[in-house]
Order: C-alpha cells, then sequence, then structure tokens
C-alpha cells in the first residue's frame, strides 16, 4: 500500500480541531499517510511575523497534497492572511480549479468548476488620484486563452466520467462580450472533443434562481473566478450549510490542497462544537486525489448518516470513525 506524504495546516480557530477528526477519519478507512505540519497562521503571524515563506512553498511542492483547516484571527489586520498566505499558496503552487460538491436532499449531487487563478482576482487595475474627488479605481477581468482552456477541459473531463455526463457553462455573455466570448469559444471548442458529455449554458444570475428553485438540473458547473466565487456560496446556503460544506483547490497533475469552506469560528474556537463533516468531506476529495476513491466513497457514505446529527466536534467524529470500523 502507498503511504501519502500530507502536509497539514491546522490553521486558526477550530482548523486545528476539525482537521484533527478529519484525519481520524482517513487513518479509519486504512489509507496510511506520512504527515507534515505546518504551524501557520493568524497566531504564528501574531508570534514571529511569518505568514508563508518560499522556502516552506518549496517543501510542499515535493508533497503529494495540503489538507488546511482555516487561517485567520480576529486580531490580525484584514489581507495578510489571505493574500500572503491564501492566495500565495494559490498562485505559487498554480491551483488552477477550485472544485466544490453540493448535496441536495434526496441525495442529489452536483459540483461547481471556478476558475482559481484569473478574472477579477488576478489583480489587475489600480487608482488614478486616489482620495481625491476625481478618484478613478479600474478592477480588469483577465482570461488568458491558457487558463480558460485548462479549466474548462478539467470540467469537461469530470463531466465525462460522471454517470450523467451533463456540463453547463455559466457565465454572463450577453453582457461580458469580450471575456464571456472567450469562454463561450473555448466551451464549444473543448466540447467537440467530448462527445458524450451534453452541454448547456446559463447566464449567473439565471443561474441564481435555478440553485434556489431548481438544482437538480445541474451535474457538473464550470464557471469563472468571481462568479464561481459568489455561486459556490449560494450552493452551500441550498446543500445544508457551512458545517457540511468542502472544497478542492487543484493543480490536475500537481501538488493540490484540500479544506473545508468555512473560516475559523472564532466565536465557537475551543469549545468542541465546531461540525467536522466539510473538513472530512474534504479529506475524502483529497483521498479522491491521491487515488483512494473506494475509501473517499466509504467516507461519504458515512457522512451522510450524521449530517443532521447533534453532537460535538469529538462525538461526531467518533460515530463515523465508528461506522467505518465497525466499531472495532
Ligand atoms: P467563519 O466561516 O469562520 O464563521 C462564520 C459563522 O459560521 C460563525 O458563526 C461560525 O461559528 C460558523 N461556523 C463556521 N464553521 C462552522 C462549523 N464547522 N461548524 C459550525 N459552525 C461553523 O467565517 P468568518 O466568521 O467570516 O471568519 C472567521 C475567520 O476565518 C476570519 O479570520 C476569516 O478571515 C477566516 N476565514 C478563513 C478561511 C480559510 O481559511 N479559507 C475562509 C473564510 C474565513
Ligand atoms: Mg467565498
Amino acid at each position: 500500500m502507498t503511504t501519502h506524504r500530507i502536509g497539514v495546516i491546522g490553521g486558526d480557530g477550530i482548523g486545528p480541531e476539525v482537521i484533527a477528526v478529519g484525519l481520524d477519519v482517513i487513518a479509519a478507512t486504512g489509507v496510511e499517510l506520512d504527515t507534515v505540519d505546518y504551524d501557520l497562521g493568524g497566531a504564528r503571524y501574531l508570534r514571529d511575523g511569518v505568514v508563508l515563506t518560499d522556502e516552506i512553498v518549496d517543501e510542499w511542492r515535493e508533497l503529494d497534497a495540503l489538507y488546511l483547516g482555516a487561517v485567520g484571527t480576529p486580531d490580525v489586520p484584514p489581507g495578510v492572511i489571505e493574500r500572503g498566505l491564501l492566495l500565495k499558496m494559490r498562485f505559487d503552487l498554480d491551483l488552477y480549479i477550485n472544485q466544490r460538491p453540493f448535496v441536495l436532499e434526496g441525495s442529489h449531487e452536483f459540483v461547481v468548476i471556478r476558475e482559481n487563478t484569473e478574472g477579477t482576482y488576478a489583480g489587475e487595475g489600480g487608482f488614478l488620484r486616489k482620495s481625491s474627488p476625481h478618484e478613478i479605481a479600474t478592477q480588469g477581468s483577465v482570461n488568458t486563452r491558457h487558463g480558460v482552456e485548462r479549466c474548462v477541459r478539467y470540467a469537461f473531463e469530470l463531466a465525462d466520467g460522471r454517470p450523467r455526463r451533463h456540463l453547463t457553462l455559466v457565465h454572463k455573455t450577453n453582457v461580458l462580450t469580450f471575456s464571456g466570448d472567450l469562454w463561450a469559444r473555448t466551451f464549444d471548442e473543448v466540447a467537440g472533443e467530448y462527445p458524450r458529455v451534453d452541454t448547456a449554458y446559463n447566464h449567473v444570475d439565471a443561474a441564481c434562481i435555478y440553485f434556489v428553485q431548481e438544482p437538480q438540473r445541474y451535474d457538473v458547473i464550470v464557471t469563472d473566478n468571481l462568479f464561481g466565487d459568489i455561486l459556490t456560496d449560494l450552493g452551500g446556503a441550498v446543500s445544508g450549510g457551512i458545517g457540511l460544506a468542502s472544497s478542492a483547490n487543484l493543480r490536475p497533475g500537481g501538488v493540490s490542497m484540500f479544506e473545508p469552506v468555512h473560516g475559523s469560528a472564532p466565536d465557537i474556537a475551543g469549545r468542541d462544537e465546531a461540525n467536522p463533516i466539510a473538513a472530512i468531506l474534504s479529506g475524502a476529495l483529497m483521498l479522491d486525489h491521491l487515488g483512494e476513491g473506494e475509501a473517499a466513497d466509504r467516507i461519504r457514505a458515512a457522512c451522510g448518516a450524521y449530517a443532521d446529527h447533534p453532537g460535538s466536534t469529538t462525538e461526531i467524529g467518533r460515530a463515523i470513525v465508528d461506522e467505518l470500523t465497525g466499531g472495532r
């Protein structure tokens, strides 16, 4: 059996609590991890000023995956950790896919693939005459053929391997006539290579209605960075809430990062109250990526029984571990 080398960043607040449970659950499947702990986040920054160094990123490139809890503490100025740690990780490791699965009542599952490195989040733009009455701020959207195509291609690959084989492009092509045109043309061209995948297109505003009223229409969705950020929060809200939402930040073929969608929840930190399922399901996504799909499926099945279960972090974790080991 292969042992996978995993960098673990528990982070702040409830991050270390839910990651500890996630690691216990993975161990219960029999999958072996060799973990390296990284003490990073708001608390570390307040202690010695370190957010994330290039040396650490270079170590990460040698690992099989990263498993992250949540980072951020109330007493660190906004932006320091988000830009210095989360965005640096995303850009330096070129984690160009953000993948989030959503499970609805009736067990329908759909997946959003969000482009994770370009669009309005690429940082193009600036100020002119800042803080004067004539101030101008621009914030451009960067869309490269290379960046769009690799994301769209990943989504087609994923859809092609699922039973329904259905992929929806979400954008706003009627108004964003330049970036939308590049996305739509790329989508249509790549579609030609995947004749088994049925395709659809929704404007993002219409997609918001369907997310709430008719999410069953979706199998896989692909969209840009900004629309994906907003749609995935909506997806979380219509599918059981923040305690269940898991995510993968992927570089297919390279080291990728897996984390719950929620933050460090300082309001409940240290009280054994956090729902660990989002972290556990993120661990399952990591196992998928490591080629341990069978163990990942067993974790998802075990979590299903506890989605609405009251209980503390450790109680829910123990119940899921028992489910996986048959109470041994
Ligand atoms: P948050 O997700 O930490 O908390 C929002 C609300 O949801 C809180 O009431 C919290 O108690 C609750 N909550 C979150 N996760 C939960 C869980 N597993 N079980 C039960 N309840 C849960 O978002 P917030 O308050 O905006 O941010 C807190 C800190 O986390 C900030 O420093 C923020 O920057 C950071 N953050 C970090 C993220 C990351 O590491 N990727 C993502 C989002 C926020
Ligand atoms: Mg968000």
